[in-house]
């Protein structure tokens, strides 16, 4: 089963998630800087005559493609344990099966695609 594995978390916290990935020895990561917004969200304020969330906040976004249900429990509790403060806001991280995986160099796919 190949899994997609998103996590969102607090900008501070991108060094300390990077380092526990590594520590796992994941295969491969991408990171992004985002914009969002958890449940404590934003206020709404007219511009230009619509209403908009003006306070969207700074976060990273990881994105982590697995190949078993075992390295996905692990690669979130490693998130998990790296991004936390226990304060509003340390960020959530989301999971699903994924179609397909394919590495262009070689056209392995699966498994394979992901693996050394
Ligand atoms: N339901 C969601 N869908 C997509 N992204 C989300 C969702 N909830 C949170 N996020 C992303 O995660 C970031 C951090 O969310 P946050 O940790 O504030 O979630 P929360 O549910 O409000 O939890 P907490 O109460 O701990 O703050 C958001 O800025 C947003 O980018
Ligand atoms: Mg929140």
């Amino acid at each position: 089963m190949i899994i997609k594995i998103e996590a969102i978390v607090r900008e501070d916290k991108m060094e300390d998630v990077i380092e526990a990935l590594n520590a796992i020895e994941v295969n491969g990561i991408t990171v992004s800087q985002v914009m969002g917004h958890g449940v404590q969200k934003g206020y709404a304020e007219l511009v230009r005559g619509q209403e908009v969330i003006i306070n969207l906040i700074p976060k990273i976004k990881f994105e982590i493609v697995v190949s078993s249900e075992e390295w996905e429990k692990k690669t979130i509790e490693a998130i998990r344990a790296a991004a936390k403060t226990d304060e509003v806001g340390d960020g959530k991280i989301f999971s699903y099966e994924l179609k397909s995986a394919l590495r262009i160099r070689t056209g392995d796919t699966g498994y394979d695609a992901l693996n050394p």
